[in-house]
């Protein structure tokens, strides 16, 4: 199969797949951590070219839940905020809109402003492997939910939040990623059962 991973630098979905036999390619802005095949450069290039599966994970600064406190300071909405949100929404519709028989769109859960379509499935890295919880939402179009491989009892959070809270008493992790590449990244859990359950089905 052609398989485009969009908005990936780190090779993590591409090379599982690659792993699987298929002829697969990440795109991104950035290079790509990991050398193989990749176009550095808009994803809307080359989104027309006949791919049989894409698995997207557009940016999600903008429209994540986690940004709510960003997106309503002081209880007043952010004007500059919410049109970066509205662009990003955007941007999530084409990669679900493409001219593409089988899709999955990843991102965290969004925060209800935004209005996006209803979620096919919530995954979580614990379920695949990995000892860490960091909600994930995906987006399926002709494509099974992802079955977990792996579940682990044990977990904690991967990404901080409530920092804020720690001087009020409130309850917050700090989290495991130590910067926006780590925290951004797929795990390979998660990689290995989207090539491991999806590259058959063409
Ligand atoms: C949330 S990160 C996804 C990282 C991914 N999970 C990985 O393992 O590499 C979103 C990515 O979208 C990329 N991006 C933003 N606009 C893009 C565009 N027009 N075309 C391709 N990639 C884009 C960013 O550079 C960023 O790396």
């Amino acid at each position: 199969m052609r398989v485009l991973i969009a908005c990936e630098y780190s090779g993590a979905v591409r090379d599982a797949f690659i792993k699987q036999g298929h002829d697969a390619m990440s795109c991104d802005l950035l290079p790509t951590d990991v050398p193989g095949p990749h176009y550095q450069g808009s994803v809307f290039d080359i989104i027309d070219e006949g791919w049989d599966l894409m698995v997207a994970h557009p940016p999600c600064t903008y429209l994540s839940r986690a940004g709510a406190r960003w997106m309503y300071k002081g209880g007043v909405l952010n004007d500059e905020r919410y049109q970066k949100g509205l662009m990003a929404k955007e941007f999530f519709d084409k990669m679900m809109n493409a001219k593409c028989p089988m899709i999955a769109v990843e991102n965290p859960t969004p925060m209800k402003l935004f209005n996006l379509p209803t979620h096919s499935q919530v995954v979580q890295p614990y379920q695949f492997g990995h000892p860490f919880s960091k909600r994930t939402l995906l987006w399926l179009k002709n494509l099974p939910a992802l079955k977990p491989t792996n579940i682990l009892l044990e977990y904690r959070p991967y990404l901080p939040s409530n920092t804020g809270g720690k001087k009020k008493g409130q309850k917050y992790s700090i989290g495991v990623s130590k910067n926006w590449k780590e925290s951004a990244k797929t795990f390979q859990g998660i990689a290995d059962a989207m090539a491991n359950q999806w590259g058959n089905l063409a």
